[in-house]
């Protein structure tokens, strides 16, 4: 697999760069073998998950990945924190909730996704692979002045009930349509959720629910979210900054090559979206034409410049994480009839065409897709880069007296270990529970740490839309079919998103 990943990689450049890239390497760590061989604890009294001298934990960073170094991290960090050095990097792990609602309340100046990394310092962050491959990614990158205005506008246009119950009739049509295109036997009923959700995007932002013919946006997503999670992608980028073949920021070659089909995938949408507004020149704005208008841009012709980031950051956003929230609240029911028959009587007393009944009259509904979102948050984990030299507060409640984050460092934050620790969620911390949310008294906000939607000053500003959209395919999907899974054991997989290990075959019998 890495020998793959590199090919990929290295297949940009000439074998000439790659031997003097690989000597500059070498010579590099030696660089960085004197300099660890005089430098000190970077981290007094928190423990440090030992490595390799110089590369640190980088071999096994590199060979198992980002969420295997964060699990390794909680299991040596039993007060909370805990730390690594690879190579020239200080991944930090927080894994306690009142030191994890900290680092997440920290402003953009003291801590950001992508930190700064000008003078080119070395970032492992996935946000920066992000960037160089699809463009600036509207709010989720930027970190300016602009932040709170940016928020709210999409807050207006997705977490708004006013927004979102414009919205429901289209989605209820989408999750119809894709809902009758089901077979008897389905061969992975999450890509059936995906293809609901990049349909509901297109219809909503472009007026355009094809989008995804010939899968081509699943696609691109898919492997834009697998190089996000690759920790090779930096590598490969910081060597071919090291010798000049890249500028700070510019895409590699492959990268360059993904980009370009970002590029023409975000064209032919906005050219769907003119089509549209000729076609259609008294209806309501599109939604990615309200982006616009709110800020900045026109009622018709070129984009604003948050509208058309959004179109970038769209196309991976959105709607792997809805898609999988389908799944699992399916592999979750299937495995507990007796939860899915409560469910149903439900959804059945219910008056599921009205807005207001889904928004908030269906508390079992919403008890499931919480309990389905806490064990398996799609989001899995998050990072930021310290900014601005910090001394965390909070790590005093957890017996450390000084705990002072260094510009540079990287907190890494799992919201899988917050969710399912039985330190916080108590004895049935992995089971699925729904009616711990209904049950007075049973679910303490402040002792156990729910973050699906992260926390803080940037949190998730379309979630409300989000769930909307879990809660009526849903709804749409039990309404219709009577639906078994062919393998009742589904494991998650932890890669950029928690995914299931395995296709999810499905039986979809028509409820008469
Ligand atoms: C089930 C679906 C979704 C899940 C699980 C989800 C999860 C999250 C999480 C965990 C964060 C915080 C990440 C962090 O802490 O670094 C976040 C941020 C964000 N989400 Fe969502 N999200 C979903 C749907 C959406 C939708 C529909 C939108 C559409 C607007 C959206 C837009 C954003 C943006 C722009 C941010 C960054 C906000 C900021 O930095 O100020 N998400 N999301």
């Amino acid at each position: 697999m890495i020998l793959n990943t590199l090919h990929d990689y290295v297949a940009d450049v000439s074998p000439s760069l790659i031997i003097t890239a690989t000597v500059g390497l070498l010579m590099f760590m030696g660089l960085l073998t004197f300099i660890s061989s005089v430098s000190e604890d970077v981290l007094p009294g928190v423990p440090e998950l030992k490595g390799f001298p110089v590369l640190g934990a980088l071999p096994s960073h590199l060979i198992n990945g980002i969420p295997d170094t964060i699990n390794r991290l909680i299991a040596i960090g039993s007060e909370g924190i805990s730390y690594a050095n690879v190579v020239s990097n200080v991944l930090v792990s927080v894994h306690e909730p009142a030191l994890v609602r900290e680092v997440l309340g920290y402003p953009d100046e003291i801590a950001s996704r992508e930190g700064d990394t000008s003078g080119g310092r070395m970032s492992w962050s996935p946000f920066l692979t992000l960037r160089r491959m699809c463009g600036q990614l509207s709010l989720f990158n930027y970190a300016g002045p602009g932040t709170r205005q940016q928020r709210s506008v999409y807050i207006r246009e997705f977490n708004s009930n006013k927004s979102n119950m414009e919205k429901f009739d289209s989605v209820r049509r989408i999750a119809k349509d894709h809902a009758d295109m089901l077979v008897a036997d389905v061969d992975d009923i999450r890509y059936s959720a995906d293809n609901f959700a990049i349909a509901l995007w297109g219809e909503t932002l472009y007026g355009n629910p094809h989008q995804n013919a010939d899968d081509k946006v699943l696609n691109l997503s898919n492997t834009i979210m697998d190089l996000a999670g690759d920790p090779w992608p930096a590598i490969w980028y910081y060597i071919q900054l090291l010798f000049h073949i890249v500028s700070p920021g510019q895409a590699t070659g492959s990268e360059a090559k993904l980009r370009s089909r970002v590029v023409e995938v975000v064209s032919h949408n906005i050219a769907k979206l003119e089509e549209y507004e000729a076609m259609n020149p008294k209806a309501p704005l599109k939604t990615i034409r309200n982006l616009s208008v709110n800020t900045g841009g026109g009622q018709t012709g070129r984009l604003s410049k948050v509208a058309s980031e959004f179109a970038n950051l769209n196309l991976f956003g959105g709607h792997h994480s809805i898609g999988l929230n389908v799944t699992w609240c399916l592999i979750e029911l299937d495995k507990h009839p007796e939860q899915l028959s409560r469910l149903m009587g439900e959804i059945d007393a219910a008056d599921t065409t009205d807005f207001a009944v889904v928004n908030n009259k269906m508390p079992y509904l919403d008890a499931v897709v919480t309990e389905t979102n806490r064990i398996h948050p799609t989001v899995h984990a998050t990072l930021r880069v310290i900014n601005r030299e910090t001394r965390l507060a909070s790590a005093s409640d957890v017996g450390k007296r000084d705990v002072i984050l260094k510009p540079g460092m990287m907190v890494f934050i799992s919201y899988l270990h917050l969710h399912t620790s039985e330190k916080f969620w108590g004895p049935d911390a992995r089971q699925f529970v729904p009616e711990r949310f209904l049950e007075p008294g049973r679910y303490n906000k402040e002792k156990m740490p729910l973050m699906s939607f992260g926390y803080g000053p940037r949190n998730c500003v379309g979630y409300k839309f989000a769930i909307m959209a879990v809660k009526v395919y849903l709804i749409t999907l039990l309404k219709t079919y009577k639906i078994d899974l062919k393998d009742h054991n589904h494991e998650g997989k932890l890669g950029t998103l928690l995914e299931p290990s395995k296709p999810v075959a499905v039986r979809a019998t028509r409820r008469t």
